[in-house]
């Protein structure tokens, strides 16, 4: 009763449509079944047009929600613009940005296009969206925004010094257009989840250790999401914070080496 409750606040504050990018897979895939269980129409972002349809469908079959697909490159500069023009009619009150990858091991032996690619999804996408749906959801003066931070936000990490830099920078970013948006109604969550059993770690060339489901990820930040702030779903991510927020800064980050080092061995053996 408690929870079902919690889930019509939810539709009634952040409805009726929430568009999910990366909802093709793992962690945007597992919010858009949520919303859509929740009753949520939904507008669905990644590239892959043909399993985004087949999702649609299957969520429109199951839940009775309508639901739109705009497949699209977000490191492509004019995706997002497109995505807003297409959205124009729509009324979307929650933006859920979980389209994002990461990569791991020596900098310089990294793709420099690529790394670049992976500033313009995790990063610049995120804000120009963000931007662009707050700019109407400020005009009702209600609506959400759920940012895809990580654990590895909160220092550097050598071996995957790129992204964890664009996650510190979701971080922040959330954080800071919190405080200004809540005035307007809107609220701000950032997720810093650890390890997610996704396809996430395999597409970075990470070695997939124990992780949180990204069905957890998924309910456990849309029941934060009425307060704000940031949530660290499951107890790994809580357990990391803990860990890591008792060392000065300096600290964290060689502590980050010798994970992401271990992580690479483990990768190679
Ligand atoms: N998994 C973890 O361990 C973990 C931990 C902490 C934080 N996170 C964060 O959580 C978010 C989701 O991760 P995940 O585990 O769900 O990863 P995932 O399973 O690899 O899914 C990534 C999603 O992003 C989409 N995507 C990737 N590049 C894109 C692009 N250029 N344009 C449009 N869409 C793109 C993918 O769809 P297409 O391939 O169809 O485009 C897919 O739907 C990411 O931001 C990640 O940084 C993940």
């Amino acid at each position: 009763m408690g929870r079902l409750s919690g889930e019509c606040r939810v539709k009634s504050r952040f409805g009726p449509a929430a568009l999910v990018t990366g909802a093709s897979d793992g962690i945007g895939r597992a919010f858009a079944e949520a919303l859509a269980a929740q009753g949520f129409d939904l507008v669905l972002v990644a590239r892959r047009e043909t399993v985004l349809q087949a999702l649609a469908r299957d969520l429109a079959d199951r839940h009775g929600v309508t639901v739109d697909v705009i497949a699209g490159d977000l490191s492509a500069p004019g995706t997002v613009a497109d995505i807003l023009e297409r959205t124009a009619r729509t009324p979307v009150g929650l933006l859920v940005a979980s389209a994002g990858f990461g990569s791991i091991g020596p900098f310089l032996s990294q793709d420099a296009a690529s790394e670049a690619s992976m500033v313009d999804v995790n990063c610049r996408s995120v804000v120009e969206l963000t931007h662009g749906l707050v700019t109407r959801m400020a005009r009702t003066g209600e609506g959400g925004v759920v940012l895809l931070s990580s654990i590895s936000a909160f220092s550097g990490a050598p071996y995957s010094s790129t992204y964890t830099a664009t996650k510190g920078f979701v971080q922040c970013f959330a954080e800071g257009i919190a405080i200004e948006l809540r005035p307007l109604g809107i609220s701000v969550l950032a997720v810093a989840p650890g390890p997610v059993s996704s396809g996430f770690a395999a597409r970075a060339g990470m070695l997939a250790g124990r992780a949180e489901t990204p069905e957890t990820v998924a309910r456990v930040a849309l029941a934060a999401l009425q307060r704000g702030g940031t949530v660290r779903p499951g107890i790994l991510a809580k357990l990391l914070g803990w860990m890591l927020v008792v060392l000065p800064r300096w600290g964290r980050v060689r502590i980050m080496a010798q994970i992401k080092k271990g992580e690479i061995a483990k990768a190679k053996a």
